[in-house]
């Protein structure tokens, strides 16, 4: 999705402006664009492509600015081209914006029809029309913003400057992420955290309906309708994450990067939690009004997100005890679901910002569900709706496909599953003992099975030129498979199917043949005899078996490639055999030339619907 950032201070640069968008790269993009306050009116830049292509047309030297603001843009509305790129300047208004204006249409027909003159296809320019039209009839440029903004249905996140207030800079959100950050002597608004992070610390999640206006010494936060003033002080939070955590330390990719991050990851998702696991629970607000606050949890969320749930959901059931139903947010939402008495609603999402999950979380909450987040980003709009938050602490991700936040979603699960299975007296105080030590060595198993890298390099190039992967795995393993295939078609744009094994005589067996890689997890525990016999159904038909398990001796000769992972408890054999999935994706997305933190049509958070 689009990246906004903007900044207004003393001490700014254009490549200041330029380094924020690169932080937001991983957003996906298009085109990108520029504008700033020049000493004598707005200067503009804009292009089609990439960050570099922007740099090539921008000032050499860059000069130094007091306010500006830049745009990268994910194109919905009109083609990507330098037209159609943001800022979209009307008259002295240039406006950036994130998000879809849903009634565009007809606001830029009624428009038109009173003699203005659009440039671009997009949704967006109606914005900076209705401000100019405003402007225009006399209106300030605070109230000019205002009016055009209560016309606006739909969502966004708008910068927007005007050359006849050199001085101010002005930010609206409404259901498009947009994060203040105070600095010294300067402030600074983008659509994420990490675009600003080597100058703040410090920052507002704006709500939904409220407006900025920011000056060099001054920052004016209002509700956009009653115009009331909304206080700052107890809103700034302070962020954790440092700099260095958004850059790359070394890795050829963001993904490569956070694939080794993963050890770390699970180890702060763990924390001190570990220690008390009734007192975790008891802190999330699950048991502590009624034990039947939480006679069942509904789980909702989006892709990796889900795939996460569907592993949660193996995890407390087979330990606490308590029913799950795992959905996908966008059918959640739409399908009038039902909420009973007793149902904890949680909601799985790295970024805190996926419009489907948000959309689901507030239904249930409006239907009286009580709400439980785990989430990533601090602040961020999931953890401000939720009754109750649990983070995961993995970390800024910047790479577009999720793998750290991943295993640290199902690290926060497995916290969940034993907490709960203690409170429940399901775990005796000995089995929880077992399996809060059995929990505790995952991230050394993470480290070691990350070891298997070169020899999964390896595999990848006798596989990159693949069209068709099938990924199987039976169990609690299942969704890693689906995982394990997510992975593959983002970052390489290979079809890859994950199917439960046991499913595989029912259809997708008629897809095997000479050489399709069928990719098994195939873990030495109850359902391995099982595994095994599918195994000897793809090698029947002339399938290549890749097999990820703790006992190669048992697949030696069966399997044409083994990759070995350690053993571990049943219920954690998924941080195991997600890292060879997601080292496979990652080199033949790289042998296959791909974008792989960026990969090809998708966004990092997905704020629209
Ligand atoms: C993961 O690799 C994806 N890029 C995507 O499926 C992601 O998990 C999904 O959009 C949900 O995002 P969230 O966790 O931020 O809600």
């Amino acid at each position: 999705m689009c990246g906004i950032v903007g900044f207004i201070g003393k001490n700014g640069s254009l490549q200041m402006l330029v380094e924020g968008l690169k932080r937001l790269e991983y957003r996906g993009y298009d085109s990108a664009g520029i504008v700033f306050q020049n000493g004598h009116g707005l200067e503009m830049y804009k292009t089609k492509g990439k960050l570099r292509d922007l740099q090539s047309i921008l000032p050499d030297p860059a000069p130094t600015i007091r306010v500006g603001l830049g745009h990268t843009r994910w194109a919905t509305h009109g083609e990507p081209s330098s037209v159609n790129a943001h800022p979209h300047r009307v008259d002295k208004v240039a406006v950036v914006h994130n998000g879809i204006i849903e009634n565009y249409r007809e606001l830029r027909s009624n428009l038109e029809g009173e003699g203005y003159t659009f440039l671009s296809e997009t949704d967006t320019e109606v914005v900076p029309q209705l401000i100019s039209k405003y402007l225009r009839q006399g209106f300030s440029i605070t109230e000019a913003i205002r009016l055009a903004v209560m016309r606006l249905r739909g969502t966004y996140a708008l910068g927007i400057i005007s050359e006849s207030s050199p001085d101010t800079l002005f930010a609206v959100r409404k259901g498009s992420p947009l994060v203040l950050g105070i600095g010294n002597g300067a402030f600074y608004f983008a659509s994420d955290v990490p675009a600003f992070l080597p100058y703040t610390r410090k920052f507002i999640f704006m709500e939904d309906n409220q407006m900025c206006i920011l000056t060099p010494d001054d920052i004016d936060l209002r509700h956009i309708e009653s115009n009331a003033v909304v206080s700052c002080t107890d809103r700034t939070v302070k962020i954790g994450w440092t700099p260095a955590m958004a850059e790359k330390d070394g890795h050829d990719h963001f993904m490569h990067k956070e694939i080794y991050e993963q050890p770390r990851a699970v180890r702060h998702t763990i924390g001190e939690r570990i220690d008390d696991l009734l007192k975790f629970v008891a802190d999330l607000g699950i048991f502590t009004q009624r034990r039947a606050d939480s006679r069942r949890l509904h789980i909702v969320s989006c892709g990796t997100s889900f795939h996460a749930a569907l592993v949660g959901k193996y995890m407390i059931e087979s330990i606490a005890r308590v029913p799950v139903s795992v959905e996908i947010a966008s059918e959640y939402r739409y399908r009038n679901p039902i909420v009973e008495r007793g149902t904890l609603f949680v909601s799985i999402t790295q970024s805190g910002e996926t419009a489907d999950t948000l959309a689901a979380q507030r239904e249930a909450k409006q239907m009286g569900a009580r709400t439980l987040t785990i989430c990533n980003v601090v602040g961020s709009t999931s953890t401000r709706e939720a009754d109750s938050v649990l983070y995961t602490h993995s970390g800024p991700e910047i790479g577009v496909a999720s793998t750290k936040t991943f295993t640290s979603q199902m690290a926060a699960l497995c916290l969940l599953a034993i907490g709960m299975a203690v409170e429940r007296r399901c775990l005796t105080e000995e089995e929880a003992d077992a399996m809060r030590s059995r929990l505790s060595e995952v991230p050394g198993l993470i480290e070691k099975t990350l070891m298997k890298d070169a020899e999964i390099k390896a595999l990848a190039g006798t596989l990159v030129h693949a069209k068709d992967f099938l990924y199987l795995a039976r169990g609690i393993n299942y969704p890693i498979a689906l995982e394990g295939s997510l992975k593959l078609k983002e970052i390489s744009y290979i079809h890859a199917e994950g199917y439960p094994a046991g499913e595989m005589k029912h259809g997708p067996i008629a897809l095997i043949d000479k050489g399709l890689p069928v990719v098994v997890l195939a873990p030495s525990n109850d359902l391995f005899e099982k595994v095994f016999s599918n195994i000897e159904e793809v090698k029947a038909r002339g399938g290549r078996v890749i097999a990820v398990t703790d006992s190669p001796e048992a697949l030696k000769g069966k399997a044409d490639d083994i990759i070995e992972v350690p053993s571990t408890h049943p219920l954690f054999t998924p941080f195991v055999n997600v890292i060879p999935l997601q080292l496979l994706a990652y080199h033949i997305g790289v042998q296959k030339n791909c974008d792989v933190d960026q990969p090809r049509n998708l966004a990092k958070s997905v704020t629209v619907e």
